[in-house]
């Protein structure tokens, strides 16, 4: 089957999403992995056919979409994603995909993050910088070590992050960076930055506890999730190895 390239995803998106040039170079450079030559396997894999099943995609974002209505009905608007589960079951995958629709279909700033990234950021060894085109008001995102500077880019402190984004994704996080996460919910509840996170602490009840053991997060946060949270918990075997679900 042929692979979907970087060009034929964004002739798609132009045709069916009407996404423009703004849009486009936003998601392209919002700090998704990028390899030698200048591809982006998460956004390709994500945005294929063929690689997450079609009965993943149908099952999670249908439930996405009823978490995201039962919000909605309540008064709130959603604003935070958690995708957990075991490993290797296409919740990276699948929240890149939200994370490109989104951007695309509400034209909103993407920002891509791994958990060691937002850790840096939060701790100050990593520097996060960013540059918006003149013309087009695309805007290109760095992560550098601290102290790196690149004339004409501004350097975001952590504590505006959610003011520059729409949406940020923070992939894979950690025990290690719950602290720095709790931070950016409290930010990107006012500011209404969508926070989407993949993670292996499962199932997403940890974040919140349960009556037997208090979560992960503080009672601030937690308030905040169970007001605009969505929580799916992703369920199946690793498909790293070719792994199938019976
Ligand atoms: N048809 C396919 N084409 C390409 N890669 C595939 C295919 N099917 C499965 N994979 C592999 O399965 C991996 C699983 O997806 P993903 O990385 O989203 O899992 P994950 O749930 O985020 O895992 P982890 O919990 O380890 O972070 C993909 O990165 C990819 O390498
Ligand atoms: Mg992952």
């Amino acid at each position: 089957m042929k692979t979907l390239t970087l060009n034929d995803l964004k002739r798609f998106l132009e045709k069916t999403a009407d996404c423009d040039s703004r849009i486009w170079n936003s998601l392209v450079n919002c700090n998704l992995p990028k390899n030698r030559k200048g591809d982006i396997p998460l956004l390709i894999k994500a945005m294929s056919k063929n690689v997450i099943p079609q009965e993943y995609t149908r099952t999670y974002f249908n439930e996405i979409k009823r978490q995201e209505e039962e919000i909605r009905e309540k008064g709130f608007k959603p604003l935070f994603l958690i995708l957990s589960g075991d490993i290797g079951n296409y919740k990276t995958l699948m929240g890149v995909k939200y994370l490109a629709i989104k951007t695309v279909t509400e034209k909103l700033y993407p920002l891509f993050l791994t958990n060691d990234e937002l850790l840096g950021l939060y701790n100050g060894s990593l520097e996060l910088q960013q540059f918006t085109d003149d013309i087009t008001y695309a805007v290109e995102t760095k992560i550098t070590p601290s102290r790196t500077h690149y004339e004409f880019w501004e350097r975001i402190p952590f504590t505006a992050i959610t003011k520059f984004y729409d949406i940020i994704m923070i992939d894979d996080l950690e025990e290690d960076a719950v602290p720095a996460l709790e931070k950016l919910i409290l930010q990107a509840y006012d500011t209404e930055t969508f926070i989407i996170v993949t993670t292996n602490i499962a199932p997403p009840s940890k974040f919140i506890g349960t009556e037997d053991s208090p979560g992960l997060l503080s009672e601030k946060a937690i308030s905040r999730l169970l007001e605009c949270g969505i929580a799916v918990h992703v369920v199946g075997t690793d498909k790293r190895r070719g792994g199938r679900d019976e």
